[in-house]
């Protein structure tokens, strides 16, 4: 019989596309996110036994994100709850440079339970799916000033080795740094986008207190202000400016640059104005 994966963050940028790739391989999942039945919220630790009863291998993409206070209580949790239902396998999504995902991932790799971590840079798909797209599509961006370089990388990379590491034993007690091939600015990669849509988007750097002051006036909640000033103090503070070859050697092939990413997004035409 196939190993049963439960996928949380299933309807998630990460989360869809590794469902998506399990259905096409044949390979018997459980959705975990707040919308599905049974439903999986982090924030209610109580439901979680149904869920994850039955279940062999588990991917976990916590939200919002590892650096938050309460993911290591919510991760040693889960753990807890896996080791006492016999899940076989954790994979967890975390984040590189934040002390806190480190603390998540030690609490995985300590479980006694078979584990992969995958550490990764920023996704690509921040800019089609996640917190760059409406920035993109008013044609302006006000960003924090800062100097470092990123990596990005690619989220169908990253489902590859997320399918593998629950589909394939190879995998199992590795901890892969994922990043792309080359490291870009900010400044490049909206460059890039503006390139492929032949459109300019006018860039304009402003001092970080005072890009987290305009989120105020848009409305954000504290919790995603606080989660945003942090990226932009520690994520990208210059610690994580390098490339590591992990995905190359876990997958034997290198991974999508982003100027490959804007130009087969650019044709799907996510970032067609709506304005
Ligand atoms: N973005 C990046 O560049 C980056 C880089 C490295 C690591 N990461 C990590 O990636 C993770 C996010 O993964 P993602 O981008 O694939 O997800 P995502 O696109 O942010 O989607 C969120 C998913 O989690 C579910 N969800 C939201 N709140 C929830 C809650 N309280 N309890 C249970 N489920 C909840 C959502 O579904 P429902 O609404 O149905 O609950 C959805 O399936 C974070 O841990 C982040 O730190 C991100």
């Amino acid at each position: 019989m196939k190993p049963l994966n439960l996928i949380l963050g299933s309807s998630g940028k990460t989360g869809s596309r590794i469902v998506k790739k399990l259905n096409q391989l044949n390979i018997p999942i459980r959705l975990g996110s707040r919308k599905s039945n049974p439903s999986f919220d982090w924030e209610k630790s109580e439901s979680w036994e149904t869920l994850i009863k039955g279940v062999d291998h588990i991917y976990i993409s916590y939200q919002p994100d590892l650096a938050v206070p309460t993911s290591i209580h919510h991760i040693q949790t889960l753990v807890d709850l896996a080791i006492k239902c016999k899940v076989k396998r954790l994979v967890l999504l975390s984040g590189r440079g934040e002390p806190e995902a480190i603390t998540c991932e030690k609490l995985v790799q300590g479980s006694g339970l078979e584990w992969t971590i995958l550490r990764s840079s920023w996704f690509s798909q921040n800019f089609s799916e996640g917190m760059f797209l409406d920035a993109i599509l008013q044609r302006k961006i006000i960003f924090p000033k800062i100097k470092i370089k990123e990596p990005f990388i690619d989220l169908d990379d990253l489902t590859d080795l997320a399918v593998d590491s629950l589909v394939n034993q190879k995998h199992v007690g590795k901890l892969y740094e994922l990043t792309g091939p080359t490291l870009y600015s900010f400044e490049e990669t909206f460059s890039f986008i503006a390139n492929e849509i032949k459109e300019s988007i006018p860039f304009e750097e402003i001092p970080l207190k005072d890009y987290i002051s305009m989120l105020g006036d848009f409305g954000l909640s504290e919790e995603t202000i606080w989660l945003i000033q942090y990226l932009f103090e520690t994520v990208l503070d210059g610690r994580n400016e390098f490339i590591q070859n992990d995905f190359e050697i876990a997958m034997g092939r290198k991974p999508k640059d982003f100027k490959y990413y804007a130009k087969e997004t650019a044709k799907s035409g996510v970032w067609n104005s709506k304005f």
